[in-house]
């Protein structure tokens, strides 16, 4: 029976998969798995019966991935099971940015005494901006970035888009890839951030990027707060480089600023997302559990064998091995195991998971010592 600890509120409905071999537990410490939303786990300690994270959503700053990489504990996120929310609340905040909604939304419900004439006299100051033949740039052409980039093409947006990691032969018909962030940005009446915050992205809306945008664009941000560098964002704001900044991630800083259009985190908060995000969750956590295999993690490459029918699959986390599977192989061959399929996955700083496939296994035989043992940082026995 494996224990399932859940950090946040995650829906039933993700929930309901899974079987009887499951249990839900709030004692974190005896948790074989956890399944989390954004509650942030750097402080937290780990305790060696996990073995599996999965967050419900795409963000994993909350996370400690190479904390919990070093305890051979695999972190899951669920890439695309929100995109949709994402991408509408992406085209409601374009909108209300054009079309200066809120200001005038704020406008309005003040009115108090002969209204029809006020509108009619008043209104002219929230004139907007249709996003017809405007150019929208997209920055991150991840799952979220491009489902944005089709719905604006679709709007009749001309729509642009930059992502070191996009592979030009994967570009759709409807937008054009940079290779140049600043080429790109200059042309843009929008832009729409689509990435994750980490070491190399924070701070990066920051002079450079600010000062190669077009003057008076319009900033989205349903990515990260991380992303911005603060001061540099507020004195485009003053000086009106940056017309409006939409942003998901309000904060003290950005309070009370008119040209500042603050939404509470609400891009993957549709009933349909928090759905879709706990199913794919708990399913990830199933496939590593219950098969070996390893599906989007954000902190191990991906191994997949697809399901396991019959037999046995040896899970290992190890570290210092060159060549995983060479020296796996051996190690086995030595205690008389001889897989009949196997694979591995190693991150960038050693650490490796190899999964192989055996008829049947004598597991007192898997107990191994001395250098080998030490090179071995946990494994796991999957029969079925
Ligand atoms: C995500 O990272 O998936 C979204 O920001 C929503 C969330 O934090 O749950």
């Amino acid at each position: 029976m494996y224990q399932i600890t859940t950090l946040n509120k995650i829906s039933p409905v993700g929930l309901a998969n899974l079987t009887e071999q499951y249990m839900i537990t709030d004692k974190t410490e005896a948790a074989d798995g956890i399944l989390v939303r954004s509650q942030d786990m750097h402080e937290m300690d780990f305790s060696d019966s996990l073995k599996a994270v999965a967050r419900a959503g795409a963000g994993v700053n909350n996370i400690p991935l190479d904390r919990l990489a070093e305890k051979g504990v695999v972190v899951f996120n669920t890439p695309g099971a929100n995109a949709n929310a994402v991408k509408e609340l992406v085209l409601c905040g374009m909108f209300l940015a054009a079309r200066n909604v809120p200001a005038a939304l704020t406008w309005a419900a003040a009115l108090r005494e002969d209204v029809s004439k006020a509108v009619e006299k008043g209104k002219s100051q929230f004139a907007g901006s249709e996003v017809l033949g405007k150019t929208l740039g997209v920055v991150g052409l991840g799952a979220i970035g491009r489902k944005v980039a089709a719905a604006a093409n679709a709007l009749g947006m001309k729509v642009l888009g930059y992502d070191p990691f996009f592979k030009a032969d994967e570009t759709p018909a409807d937008f054009t890839v940079y290779e140049d962030l600043k080429e790109m940005l200059s042309q843009c009446d929008f832009v729409t951030l689509h990435l994750p915050a980490n070491d190399g992205t924070k701070g990066m809306v920051n002079e450079e990027f600010i000062g190669a945008m077009k003057e008076g664009a319009i900033l989205l941000n349903f990515s990260r707060d991380k992303l911005i560098k603060e001061d540099a964002l507020l004195a485009a704001l003053e000086s009106g480089k940056v017309a409006q900044y939409v942003t998901d991630f309000p904060n003290d800083n950005m309070i009370e600023r008119k040209n500042v259009v603050l939404l509470p985190h609400l891009g993957a908060s549709t009933a349909e997302a928090e759905d879709n995000c706990a199913t794919m969750a708990v399913m990830e956590i199933r496939d590593f559990f219950e098969n070996g295999n390893i599906i989007n993690s954000v902190n191990f490459p991906k191994v997949d064998m697809g399901p396991l029918k019959k037999g046995t699959r040896l899970a290992f986390f190890v570290k210092d091995m060159e060549n995983p599977v060479e020296e796996m192989l051996t190690v086995l061959s030595s205690a008389d195991i001889h897989p009949k399929k196997i694979q591995a996955g190693m991150r960038k700083d050693g650490i490796a998971y190899v999964l192989a496939e055996v008829d049947t296994v004598d597991t007192d035989a898997l107990l191994f010592s001395g250098e080998v043992g030490a090179k071995i940082l946990r494994h796991e026995v999957i029969t079925k």
